[in-house]
């Protein structure tokens, strides 16, 4: 059940770089939300794999609501808990834990589906081996069919394209100047992946229309290859000075991979450091743990907007969708 891939549109849908135009894809998603209906048969008789590694809700369910607008059916497999443990590695003498190869199962998945979607988490242990992207590289190599990432060892995309089409409708209403967006770190009692922090940067850095500040403790850098293009200080305060949208989100180090080096309650979200900002839109990918990440105050405010940004998720992951389906 292989597609016919055009070249105008989306293959794999990985990384910003998979994407072409993006202002025409934010339109394409903007479109959907004032008519969600509009493609009903696109995907008629296609078929959607929806394989997850990781617990999930807003990614699982915005994409199989974006599926059944498009007329796909979306099944959801959750390998992890239902299906043989897989095997990633070239070459392994499978004599451990893991049951199946991937280059074994992917290419099965490949006459089952149309389009795969996966979501997989980094082990936070080995930064060369969740930088290298593996998972998701090999369903790519052995699947035969477009794969879609619900977020990666390193990056989330479908998360990115939500919160850029969230703020364009926030600019819609603005004043045209390039907005000042603020990527803060966030305390939190876990070690987070980095995926959603390099993943922002990425696609705020790749859009190029705002003036874009990252600010984190010590220790906390990211990867350079997400973060050029930003402005970085350790400075909170002074990042929030005039800021139009801040972005909260917890990340564990980078460098000393995945620790957590700082926990200060003071890099915590409050009403306080909202009246630095201009009145700023604060946005989070969630789940979020109140008061440790975001105050009450400020997530119940007429200031946070992170229940528009996750039902944006679904016009997110309809136009990638569509834009694969268009072979
Ligand atoms: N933001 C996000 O990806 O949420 P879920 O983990 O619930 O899918």
């Amino acid at each position: 059940m292989s597609l016919k891939i055009n070249s105008a549109g989306i293959k794999n849908f990985i990384s910003v770089q998979d994407v072409k135009d993006m202002n025409a894809l934010v339109q394409t998603a903007l479109d959907y939300k004032s008519n969600p209906l509009k493609d009903k048969i696109a995907g008629a008789n296609k078929r959607l794999g929806m394989l997850f590694l990781n617990p999930s809700m807003r990614t699982r369910l915005s994409t199989q609501v974006a599926a059944q607008n498009l007329g796909m059916e979306p099944i959801v497999f959750n390998i992890d808990k239902e299906g043989w443990a897989l095997e990633f590695e070239e070459e392994a003498i499978m004599s451990g834990n893991t049951v199946e190869h991937v280059k074994d199962a992917a290419p099965i998945l490949g006459k089952y589906f149309d389009i795969l979607c996966i979501r997989t988490f980094p082990s936070l242990k080995n930064r060369e081996d969740d930088y290298s992207e593996l998972y998701i590289k090999q369903f790519i190599k052995y699947s035969g069919i477009p794969v879609v990432s619900m977020e990666s060892a390193t990056l989330h995309p479908l998360q990115s394209l939500t919160d850029i089409i969230t703020i364009t409708e926030h600019l819609a209403t603005a004043p045209a100047k390039p907005p000042k967006i603020v990527l803060t770190w966030a305390p939190h009692v876990k070690a987070l992946p980095q995926c959603v922090a390099n993943s922002f940067a990425q696609w705020i850095n790749a859009w190029g229309k705002a003036d874009f500040v990252i600010t984190h403790p010590e220790d906390y850098e990211l990867d350079e290859m997400f973060t050029k293009g930003a402005t970085i200080t350790h400075d909170q305060d002074r990042a929030l000075e005039d800021a139009d949208f801040v972005y909260v989100k917890n990340w564990s180090t980078y460098n000393d991979y995945g620790k957590i080096y700082c926990n200060d309650p003071e890099w915590m979200l409050t009403n306080e450091k909202l009246h630095l900002t201009n009145n700023a839109k604060v946005m989070h990918c969630l789940p979020v743990r109140r008061n440790v990440e975001l105050s009450d105050e400020v997530l119940d405010s007429t200031n946070s907007i992170v229940t528009q940004q996750a039902g944006n998720r679904v016009w997110a992951a309809q136009a990638v969708l569509s834009e694969i389906l268009k072979g």
